[in-house]
């Protein structure tokens, strides 16, 4: 009985999946319809950057499972639309700038993120697996700038959000059922995914509760210090509430900056000393590069221009693994869009195929070789690529664009200044297929990082003078209810 249900039900199914497919109506693009709902795939670099400069496909679609990450209260930056998005990005991308992106305060703050991993890793000494690696000191820059605060690399609850993160980020991957029939978690709320995706809501808003709390009862309204300061004042103000301006809302933000960061500087870092290990011949001439220009001082961001092919490498590096494939889906408004001779159909969802952008043959040579040269000139010199849409384009771009490049730089380039990155001779072969998830990064893999010298490269004085003010006032935490310290504001 149980199997004539089931194959009726399999029937049923394969009956609904052929109607989607030939319900498309004239003028339907590359795509289609999945329970109901038009899905538009935009393969051609020229296409996705016209769309993505219209109002008209920069919405997101409010999914259970988006609605649910925010307890059904406002959508914060990556989820929301409409004037509240607009609203929030403007004043968050304000207060980053005031902050210090792009500025020598985050370049220093990211330094000490740099010498801090390679110290951990010249103790931990032997091979390590690389999965989650390098989550916590791509995080704890932004969160200095944001959240006036760091971590310890092995701050054992950290190091479980950033699991936890990282399960969920598969789990929650485009096209996942909760998405397409919220009922099914009823059903099954483990198996979905449903009970991890509340409890690392959960967690992650206890979290950062605590540190606007703290803020709360340390604010001083006429100096502020970072952006929760910041966001705190204006929570002050009249109409702040209708604007959403609100306590949750702040945490929903938090969480927005923490796993926007976490795991796309994490995967890109994760696929940069992957291929580097695989490539030993390009890890030698970065090395030549930088022991040319630094000998044994640390990597600054004004060296890039004297470093192209290192430039290169990174460049290709993105493109080569593209963490972002589908980047995060888009979402036309309540009404029919022409578009290059096609009708969009409302409420449909627009999917970039940056994977297919960057290894589209028809542009570039051999686009399944790992080959940074492509990127350099006859004359040494970087060639401009303005194909390479890793951060996105047009008006939801990336907005931590401008401190994930100076991180991913930084990062790069102080991991070649210390060690040889070597697969060990006894690991299985590393694989190069991605790991499904909301971003594609390199399935876990065995490395080597061994110390090219004695010790990690010089910090420079200011560098070494924010590191004292940060041991000084920073926090050792074992448990989320540890307090939480500021360091006293000071311009660089
Ligand atoms: C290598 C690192 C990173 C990559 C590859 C990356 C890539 C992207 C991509 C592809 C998008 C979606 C663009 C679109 O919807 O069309 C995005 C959005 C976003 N990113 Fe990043 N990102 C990185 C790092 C960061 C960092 C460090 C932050 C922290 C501030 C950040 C914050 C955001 C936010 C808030 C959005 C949503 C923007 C919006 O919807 O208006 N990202 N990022």
């Amino acid at each position: 009985m149980l199997e004539w249900l089931a194959a009726c039900l399999v029937v049923v199914m394969l009956v609904m999946i052929v109607r989607e497919i030939f319900r498309k109506p004239a003028n339907f693009p590359p795509g289609f319809y999945l329970f109901g709902q038009p899905v538009i795939i935009l393969r051609d670099y020229d296409l996705i950057h016209e769309a993505f400069s219209k109002t008209e496909f920069s919405g997101r679609e409010q999914t259970f499972v988006i609605q649910n990450r925010s307890f059904f209260m406002g959508n914060g930056i990556i989820f929301g639309q409409g004037g509240g998005w607009s609203l929030h990005r403007r004043f968050a991308l304000q207060q980053l700038h005031d902050l210090g992106v792009g500025r020598p305060r985050s370049e220093l703050l990211v330094q000490l993120e740099v010498d801090a991993l390679v110290r951990r890793l010249t103790a931990s000494g032997g091979d390590l697996e690389v999965n989650t690696t390098f989550c916590m000191s791509g995080c704890n820059a932004l969160l200095q700038l944001v959240a006036g605060k760091r971590y310890e690399l092995d701050d054992p609850v950290f190091a479980q959000l950033v699991n936890d993160t990282d399960r969920v980020m598969r789990l929650a991957s485009p096209g996942n059922i909760l998405s397409l029939l919220p009922w099914v978690r009823h059903l099954a709320p483990s198996a979905t995914g449903f009970r991890a995706l509340c409890a690392l809501r959960d967690t992650t808003c206890s979290l950062f509760g605590e540190i606007v709390e703290e803020h709360r009862r340390t604010l001083n309204a006429g100096k502020p210090r970072d952006y929760v300061d910041a966001f705190l004042i204006e929570m002050e103000k009249e109409g702040a509430k209708e604007k959403d301006f609100t306590k949750q809302h702040l945490e929903i933000l938090l969480m927005d900056f923490f796993q926007a960061g976490i795991e796309t500087i994490n995967s890109t870092l994760c696929w940069a000393v992957l291929l580097l290990a695989r490539h030993p011949e390009v890890q030698a001439r970065l090395h030549a590069e930088l022991d040319e220009l630094l000998g044994a001082n640390s990597l600054r961001w004004s060296d890039r221009q004297s470093l192209p092919y290192l430039q290169a490498t990174i460049n290709e590096v993105h493109r080569f693994g593209t963490v972002t494939n589908v980047s995060v889906p888009h979402f036309t408004s309540f009404q029919p869009v022409v578009f290059n001779d096609y009708v969009i159909p409302r409420n449909s969802l627009i999917l970039p195929d940056i994977y297919h952008v960057h290894h589209d043959p028809s542009y570039w040579s051999e686009p399944e070789r790992f080959r940074p040269d492509r990127f350099i000139d006859q004359s040494g010199q970087l060639v401009h690529e303005s194909r390479l849409l890793m951060f996105g384009t047009g008006r939801r771009s990336c907005l931590g664009e401008s401190l994930a490049r100076m991180e991913v730089f930084l990062f790069v380039g102080g991991l070649l200044q210390a060690f040889h990155l070597e697969l060990p001779p006894d690991a299985p072969p590393a694989d190069l297929s991605p790991q499904a998830g909301v971003t594609y990064k390199p399935r876990p893999f065995r490395l080597r990082f061994r110390p090219r010298r004695p010790a990690a490269p010089e910090l420079n004085v200011a560098a070494l003078a924010l590191r004292s003010e940060q041991n000084s006032y920073c926090i050792k935490r074992s448990s989320f209810s540890s307090k939480v310290h500021f360091k006293e504001e000071r311009e660089i």
